[in-house]
């Protein structure tokens, strides 16, 4: 392979994994600016010069070339809603090479790095994150396991079906200070029953929550929507925002988008959405980081009015196919030998006698036939219960041995709440 414009050294594949290492403290704003750069971005926000709240440096990676900062990489420390449990998951993020060092295989060593160690010290085990490009992250493993929706939609068209509960309780624009508490006590009652979605501690409602206006693409600072019963209960939340457009004619064309909107009832949550639908000169309305399956999409007259185009959200890795399988429930019983290949991570590779109930999971080595075989991005894919394994088998990318063995699996590998991660990182 011929060197790349404007290399200063060279990057042995052989060096690599002795010169990547966590990135110190003092040395974040030149990290955190090469990271912006490498996404094509001028660095802005409120942690430019000391370290976000968030960031754990421990668990970064980079490279220098000379004096600067060539690569960068970090793990967030999550935890992970998976179909009937929560587990721990290393938050893959900050990946960026260097144009100067980029196909020369810095990536590969980042994840073969992170990985073998998650195995090693027997961390997190499974790994997720949201991919800048489709086609990076499936060799290493990773698959697409949530998907948003992209929705979007004419208000004119966007009516309540008639026969929608409203409830008695009342939605409310209130300042961040009092939505955010409130806010927190509504998703940590969701999160743990929707597989995909990441716990929010403090730090993290902080991050969600900023308003940078460089952030905002010429629409208004965000609105907080709190919805309360008539005895105080906060039983649902939304956060939008608006940006007022004008036809040639002179009609208003505005457009209100739609950050999140959860609820503990369903009138809590039909109500927040009457509101987001009604407000004045707003004609369009976008949620992007909803899921394709949100709820929204049945409550309406018009199903066809609120048009989703799902593209990939929060891509997952196995990495102990045994203590990641064994971790999740199963909605249907399942006792199933499988056999898994896994060039990159060769400790998940061969056979694993998998079953479960809808009450826990169990998974060892075994020496038996296989029922089925699959890839490590087949199994990571299917794991949040959102990618049917007879879909990938009907793409040939699993292998029935024993007939049957494919419906069995993909039955009990499903679940019934669609899988869903609005938390970008
Ligand atoms: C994506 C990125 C990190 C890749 O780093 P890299 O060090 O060049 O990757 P590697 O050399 O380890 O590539 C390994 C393989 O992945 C392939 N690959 C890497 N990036 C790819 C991409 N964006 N699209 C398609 N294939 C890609 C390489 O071609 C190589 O394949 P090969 O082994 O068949 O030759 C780097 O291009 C980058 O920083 N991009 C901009 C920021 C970004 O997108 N980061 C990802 C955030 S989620």
């Amino acid at each position: 392979m011929s060197d790349p414009p404007g290399r200063q050294h060279d990057v042995t594949d052989d060096d690599l994994a002795t010169q990547l290492r966590p990135a110190t403290p003092e040395e974040w704003p030149a990290f955190v600016r090469a990271m912006s750069h490498g996404f094509g971005e001028d660095p802005s926000g409120p942690y430019l010069d000391s370290v976000p709240p968030v960031a754990e440096m421990d668990r970064s990676l980079g490279l220098w070339d000379g004096d600067r900062v060539a690569v960068t990489a970090g793990i967030y420390s999550r935890s992970l809603t998976v179909p009937g449990a929560v587990v721990p998951c290393a938050g893959i993020t900050w990946v960026t090479v260097s144009p100067t060092h980029r196909r020369r295989g810095v990536l590969t060593a980042i994840m073969r790095r992170q990985l073998t160690e998650l195995h090693e010290q027997q961390r997190e085990p499974v790994a997720a994150l949201w991919a800048a490009e489709f086609p990076i992250y499936g060799r290493f493993g990773y698959a697409p396991a949530t998907f948003r929706g992209n929705l979007t939609g004419r208000t004119e068209r966007l009516r309540l079906r008639p026969d929608v509960d409203l409830g008695t309780g009342r939605v409310d624009i209130v300042p961040k200070e009092t939505y955010q508490p409130a806010a927190t006590a509504v998703h940590e009652r969701l999160r743990r029953f929707v597989p995909g979605n990441l716990e929010r501690d403090q730090r993290w409602w902080d991050r969600i929550l900023r308003d940078e206006k460089e952030d905002r693409h010429g629409a208004t600072e965000r609105t907080y929507l709190l919805h309360t019963e008539a005895d105080g209960t906060v039983t649902g939340y939304a956060t939008y925002r608006i940006k007022a457009e004008w036809t040639d004619s002179g009609e208003p064309d505005g457009t209100l988008t739609v950050e999140e909107v959860r609820a503990t009832s369903t009138p809590a949550y039909a109500s927040l959405w009457r509101f987001l639908l009604t407000v004045d000169l707003i004609r369009s309305v976008r949620a992007p980081l909803l899921s394709p399956d949100d709820p929204i999409r049945s409550l309406v007259t018009d199903g066809r009015a609120l048009h989703a185009s799902a593209i990939d959200a929060l891509w997952v890795r196995l990495v102990d196919v045994d203590r990641a399988l064994a971790a999740r429930r199963y909605p249907a019983p399942l006792d199933l030998v499988i056999e898994v290949r896994d060039e990159f991570c060769p400790w998940n590779a061969g056979r694993w006698r998998v079953s479960g109930h809808p009450a826990g999971g169990y998974c060892g080595r075994t020496d038996l036939d296989p029922d089925l075989v699959l890839g490590i991005e087949e199994l990571s894919a299917a794991y949040l219960g959102g990618v049917s394994l007879a879909t990938l088998h009907a793409a040939g990318r699993v292998t029935e041995v024993s007939p049957g063995a494919v419906t069995l699996a993909a039955t009990a590998f499903s679940w019934p709440v669609t899988p869903w991660c609005p938390d970008e990182f």
